[in-house]
């Protein structure tokens, strides 16, 4: 059981007096260090990390040895090289090798610090490579909170409340079965939410000739961990294509191996015209990459550029980490398959014993949980969930919300079979005891 002392209680009270309010949990985690699976507070309690601290560490809490070393190596050479001014060769080698795991014919790349850079990036890009000024992006989109990116973003309106207009934007539904906002079933709908953006936004809002990309992320990541039937980005592609727009696939939280393969719209079948990357890319150091067709060219000098972006330290701990996947690649990708195999298991068996769970969704080791007053209302057990969120912590485990009532399951890659087990028994446990009615089948 974990134990809050004053210390705790004092760090937070001087965090309040010195921070605006951002996101933060309702629980008290105050992270002190951390290493492979488990990470520690400031008072010694271990926690066990189903967070990946918000699909950063991928690779284990730290990263690897090999990481941090790079890191405390590069630290006493040089950390930053004004790289947007001056040439470097350790970001030169980390984008050589990035490229090995991108479709065929990718880079040019662009560097920055954060997915929300990352995709400012991509949307400048989009209208330089197309010349055209309009954007498409879905309902329930996460996609950063910097201007550009908000524009995109639409998954609470919280996020947006006085920061607008936005202009540039126009948003469309997303395939997200369980509440269909066009309340049709899949798959006899036969995709009626494609058809509706032709037959309403293209028709009648915007020209798709004026549209410079479609941005889309593989499965909304802060929208609840929705992934959409597996035929959809084909149907969107084929939109994107007819008028001529470029896809633009934000893989900043699906990304970097967590679907088991590199790139999550790689599950899909189709490839995109620009990628993007943050959260794990940068190996637990700020990074964001913007990565473009090659055949769409280079943009003109001066049009965009950063000052931190390609800076010695992330990319130090980017290179290690690619290493590592290039290195390791087949060993992941088939135990991310296989232990999203195991947690999928076990969730399916709970949706059937436990009335609080409506849906369980995911690809690989990316997998959220809907959580219902009841299954036939679905009406969001918001409390309940704030309620599961605080017993995991006081047990020792850390996981984070998404959606409105969604919790998000995304163990770092590297977990051990061990604590994978040990972590979905602690979830259940918390299930069972929030859950109205159900009851844990014994020797689960
Ligand atoms: C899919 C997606 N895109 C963009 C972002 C924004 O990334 P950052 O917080 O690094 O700006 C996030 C962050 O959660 C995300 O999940």
């Amino acid at each position: 059981m974990v134990r809050i002392g004053a210390r705790t209680r004092r760090v937070i009270a001087r965090d309040k007096k010195v921070f605006l309010t951002t996101t933060r949990e309702p629980y008290m985690f105050v992270a002190d260090h951390g290493d492979g699976d488990f990470v520690y507070d400031l008072e010694g309690n271990r926690f066990l990390d189903f967070s990946s601290f918000i699909s950063v560490y991928n690779l284990g809490v730290n990263g690897t040895p090999a990481i941090r070393k790079a890191v405390v190596d590069q630290a006493g050479k040089l950390m930053h090289s004004a790289f947007t001014d001056y040439y470097a060769e350790l970001p030169v080698e980390f984008a050589e090798n990035l490229l090995k795991l991108m479709p065929q014919g990718f880079g040019k790349m662009f560097l920055s610090n954060s997915g929300t850079e990352a995709n400012e990036a991509a949307i400048k890009f989009s209208k330089l490579f197309t010349g055209r000024q309009y954007l498409m992006a879905f309902y329930n989109a996460f996609h950063g909170r910097s201007s550009g990116s908000l524009a995109l973003t639409a998954s609470k309106t919280v996020q947006r409340e006085h920061f607008g207009p936005f202009s540039d934007t126009v948003h469309v539904p997303y395939a997200y079965c369980y509440r269909c906002p066009l309340k049709q079933t899949y798959p006899d709908c036969g995709f009626a939410c494609v058809d509706y953006i032709r037959k309403y936004p293209l028709s009648k809002e915007v020209s798709g000739k004026e549209v410079a990309a479609f941005v889309l992320e593989p499965i909304q990541g802060e929208g609840g961990y929705v992934v959409p039937p597996m035929d959809y980005f084909k149907e969107i592609k084929r939109l994107a294509d007819d008028y001529g727009m470029l896809l633009i696939d934000d893989e900043v939280q699906a990304g970097y191996m967590r679907t088991g393969k590199f790139l999550a719209l790689d599950n899909f079948g189709i490839k995109a015209d620009i990628y993007t990357m943050a959260k794990a890319v940068g190996g637990g150091l700020p990074l964001g990459v913007t990565i473009a067709k090659r055949a769409l060219g280079d943009i003109p000098s001066g049009s965009h550029a950063t000052t931190f972006g390609g800076n010695l330290m992330s990319v130090a701990a980017a290179n290690a980490s690619i290493k590592y996947i290039l290195d390791n690649r087949q060993k992941l990708e088939r135990e991310v398959v296989h232990k999203g195999a195991i947690m999928t298991k076990r969730l399916m068996q709970m949706k059937e014993d436990y009335e609080i769970i409506g849906d369980v969704r995911g690809i690989g080791m990316m997998i959220g949980v809907e959580l219902v007053k009841d299954k036939k209302s679905k009406g969001p057990a918001i409390a309940e969930r704030e309620e599961i969120l605080n017993r995991l912590f006081n047990k020792g485990m850390l996981v984070l919300p998404a959606g409105e009532s969604s919790i998000r399951l995304i163990p770092p890659l590297t977990i051990s079979y061990e604590n994978l087990e040990k972590g979905m028994s602690m979830f259940e446990d918390a299930v069972a005891s929030v859950s109205k009615s159900g009851a844990r089948r014994s020797g689960a």
